[in-house]
C-alpha cells in the first residue's frame, strides 16, 4: 500500500464537467468498478459526490498501467490525470461525457471483496445491508439521502438563524418526569440509586429558555423514547425543536409554513401552497378518521347517524341509543373490485382496530348485495343512500359503534387501507395540512385517569378553563400538528405561563400537590419570576426528510438505526457491561443473575 505522497485532491468526482476538460486535477475515492479490456482499462471512481471514469491505455506510463491492471472494487486510490471529453458519452452519470485520463495513481488501500455488492440495483437483505451498514452508505441512494439531510438541516439553520432565533444546546442527561413516553434512564454513579433520564424532547428547558429571556430558540436535537419501533418511529431521532416568545399560534405556524415552502423549493423544486389548510381535530377525525388526515385522495366518512335513527337494526340502533354514530365511506365505482371476498378481509380489518364489525352494501348493475339492508325500511334504506350518495357501481363500508372516536378511527384506517390497496392515492403529492383544537385530556382506561394529549404544560382554549375541573373532556387546547401526507410531521401548543393554571392542569391530570412540585417544582418556580407568553413546535426531521425524499422508513434516512429489538446489528447494542460496571453503579440485574428481585 502506498501513501498520498504530495498528491492533495483539487477535484470531487461527481462535480467535474465538460467545460473543465483540458485541466490536469487530481481525485480521489473508491473504486466502484473496473473493465479491463486489454489494452485499455477504464475504472470507476466514487467519492461522496458521484463517479467519474478514470482511463489508462497503451500511452499511459507502464507502471501506472501495471497499477491499474491490480485494482479491484472498493480498492481506494488517488489518482493524478488529465480530464478529457468522451468519446462514447452516457447520460447515466453526471460526468458522463468526460473521464480522466491517469498519469499518476496511488493505492492506499486494497479492499477484501464485500459481502455484498455496493450497487442499487443488487438486492441484499436488510439483516446484511444493516450488518455492514458501513459498506451500505457506500450505496448510492442511501448516501446521498444522507448529503441531502445534511443540506436540509443546513437550510432549517440558517432559516431559524434569520428569524432571530438562537441554537442552543439542552442537556442529554436530565431529570426523568411523567406523562410522556417509556425513559430511557441512566444510572448515576457517584449518586447511588438515583437515575438520569435521557431527553423525549428539550421540552421543558426549551419554556425555560423563554423565561430567561432567549425569546426565539431552536435546536437540531436528539431524543429518545423507549417505544416499540415501526417505520416511522425509531427509539433514537432527531427533533427540530423550537420555541418562542410573544406569540401566538398562528405566528409560529405561519413562519413554520415559511420554513417548509423554502425547504420544499430549495432541497425539491417544489413550489408549495401556504398557507396550508387549518383544520380542527374534532372535523379531521369526523371526514378522515385521522387526527393525521391523508388529503391525497377522497374517501371521506359519511355521517349516516341521522338517516338510520329511530331503525330496529340492532347493531345501528344499539351504537345511537348509547349516544354513537353510524357512518360509512363511500367506494365509488369500485363494486368490481370490492367483492364480498375483500370485503371480508376489511372487516377482519375494522375489528382490529376494535370495532364490532364492518357492514356493507354492494350495488352492482344487476343485483345488491348487502349485510344489513334486509333490515332495514324501504324509507330508512332510501334515506341512507342519499346521504351517502350511493350509486350503481358503489360499495358502502358501514361502521357503527357506541364510540365516536373507535367508529371514526376504524372506517379511517380502512379508508386507508382501501386506497393503498386499490392505488388511489397521487404519489406526486405533498398535501400539508395543520391539525389544530385538539382535546387537552384523553381519559385512559388503563391508568383510570385523564392524561395530556400532548403534554401538562399545553394551554386550554379560555373558553374551556372553567371546565378543568369540571369536565375535562370538553377542553380544548391552543395545539397544532403539522400533518403532511397522512404521516405526523410535527406538533406543538401554545404554553400555560401561569403559575397558578399550571398548578390546576397537574390537580386536573391527577397529580396531588407534593407529587407536581416533586416532579416539576422547579418548572411551577421559575413561572413565579416573570415569564413571557410562549409556545413552539418540534419536528421529526427523519420523517421529515423520509417524505422528502420519498423513502418508505425513517431508517432509510438515519446514518446507524435500530432494528425492531431497539438493537443495531452492527456493533452489537445494547450489549452486556463488565459486571464490575453493575457493582459501581449498584446495580443487580435479575436477567444476569437469574433471580427474582422484586421484594415481598
Ligand atoms: P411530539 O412528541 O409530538 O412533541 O414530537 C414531535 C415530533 O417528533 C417526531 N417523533 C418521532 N420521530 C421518530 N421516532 C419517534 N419515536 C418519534 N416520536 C416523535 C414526530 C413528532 O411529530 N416537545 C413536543 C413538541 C412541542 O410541543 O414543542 C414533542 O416532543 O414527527
Amino acid at each position: 500500500m502506498e501513501t498520498m505522497g504530495t498528491l492533495r485532491r483539487t477535484h470531487y468526482c461527481g462535480e467535474v464537467r465538460l467545460p473543465d476538460a483540458g485541466q490536469e486535477m487530481v481525485v480521489a475515492g473508491s473504486i466502484a468498478k473496473c473493465r479491463d479490456k486489454g489494452g485499455i482499462i477504464f475504472a470507476d471512481l466514487r467519492d461522496t459526490s458521484g463517479i467519474l471514469q478514470m482511463v489508462f491505455d497503451d500511452g499511459t506510463d507502464r507502471e501506472v498501467f501495471a497499477k491499474a491492471q491490480s485494482l479491484r472494487s472498493e480498492y481506494v486510490v488517488i489518482a493524478k490525470g488529465l480530464l478529457r471529453e468522451r468519446d462514447a458519452k452516457t447520460t447515466k452519470i453526471a460526468t458522463g461525457d468526460v473521464e480522466l485520463y491517469v498519469s499518476e495513481l496511488r493505492i492506499l488501500s486494497t479492499a477484501e471483496t464485500t459481502p455484498f455488492e455496493i450497487r442499487d440495483e443488487v438486492t441484499v437483505k436488510d439483516e446484511l445491508r444493516l450488518k455492514y451498514r458501513y459498506l451500505d452508505l457506500r450505496r448510492d441512494s442511501l448516501h446521498q439521502t444522507l448529503v441531502l439531510r445534511s443540506k436540509i438541516c443546513q437550510i432549517v439553520r440558517n432559516y431559524y438563524c434569520d428569524n432571530h432565533f438562537t441554537e442552543i444546546e439542552t442537556p442529554i442527561l436530565m431529570k426523568s418526569t411523567p406523562e410522556g413516553a417509556r425513559d430511557y434512564p441512566v444510572p448515576s454513579r457517584v449518586q447511588p440509586g438515583r437515575f438520569y433520564a435521557l431527553p423525549q424532547s428539550p421540552q421543558l428547558y426549551k419554556q425555560l429558555l423563554m423565561l430567561s429571556g432567549f425569546d426565539r430558540y431552536f435546536q437540531i436535537a436528539r431524543c429518545f423514547r423507549d417505544e416499540d419501533l415501526r417505520a416511522d418511529r425509531q427509539p433514537e431521532f432527531t427533533q427540530i425543536d423550537l420555541e418562542m416568545s410573544f406569540v401566538d399560534e398562528n405566528d409560529i405556524m405561519t413562519l413554520n409554513e415559511g420554513l417548509l415552502k423554502k425547504l420544499w423549493k430549495d432541497v425539491l423544486n417544489v413550489e408549495i401552497e401556504t398557507p396550508f389548510i387549518r383544520m380542527p381535530w374534532k372535523e379531521a377525525m369526523s371526514r378522515f378518521g385521522s387526527d393525521k388526515p391523508d388529503t391525497r385522495f377522497g374517501l371521506e366518512i359519511i355521517d349516516l347517524s341521522e338517516a338510520v335513527r329511530g331503525t330496529e337494526f340492532v347493531p345501528f340502533k344499539a351504537a345511537l341509543e348509547a349516544g354513537g354514530t353510524v357512518r360509512c365511506i363511500n367506494c365509488k365505482g369500485m363494486a368490481d373490485k370490492l367483492t364480498r371476498k375483500n370485503i371480508d378481509k376489511l372487516t377482519n380489518d375494522a375489528k382490529a382496530y376494535g370495532v364490532k364489525g364492518l357492514a356493507y352494501t354492494r350495488l352492482t348493475a344487476d343485483a345488491e348485495t348487502s349485510s344489513f339492508e334486509k333490515f332495514l325500511t324501504a324509507e330508512e334504506k332510501a334515506a341512507l343512500r342519499a346521504a351517502a350518495g350511493a350509486e350503481t357501481g358503489d360499495v358502502l363500508l358501514v361502521v357503527a359503534d357506541a364510540n365516536w372516536v373507535k367508529a371514526c378511527t376504524a372506517l379511517g384506517q380502512i379508508r386507508l387501507l382501501v386506497a393503498k390497496k386499490y392505488e388511489l392515492i397521487d404519489e406526486s403529492k405533498f398535501n400539508f395540512l395543520w391539525v389544530t383544537e385538539f382535546p387537552l385530556f384523553e381519559y385512559s382506561e388503563e391508568e383510570g385517569r385523564w392524561m395530556a394529549m400532548h403534554h401538562p404544560f399545553t394551554m386550554p382554549h379560555a373558553h374551556c378553563i372553567d371546565k378543568l375541573e369540571s369536565d375535562p373532556g370538553a377542553c380544548t387546547a391552543i395545539a397544532y400538528d403539522i400533518v403532511l401526507n397522512g404521516v405526523e410531521l410535527g406538533g406543538g401548543s401554545i404554553r400555560v405561563n401561569d403559575p397558578v393554571l399550571q398548578q390546576r392542569m397537574f390537580k386536573a391530570l391527577g397529580f396531588t400537590e407534593e407529587r407536581a412540585r416533586e416532579c416539576f417544582g422547579f418548572l411551577m418556580d421559575a413561572y413565579k419570576y416573570g415569564a413571557p407568553p410562549h409556545g413552539g413546535m418540534a419536528y421529526g426531521l427523519d420523517r421529515m426528510v423520509m417524505l422528502m425524499l420519498n423513502r418508505d422508513s425513517i431508517r432509510d434516512v438515519i446514518a446507524f438505526p435500530k432494528v425492531q429489538n431497539a438493537g443495531e446489528i452492527m456493533s452489537g447494542c445494547p450489549d452486556l457491561v463488565d459486571p464490575k460496571q453493575l457493582e459501581e453503579l449498584n446495580i443487580v440485574s435479575t436477567a444476569l443473575t437469574g433471580g427474582d428481585h422484586t421484594e415481598g
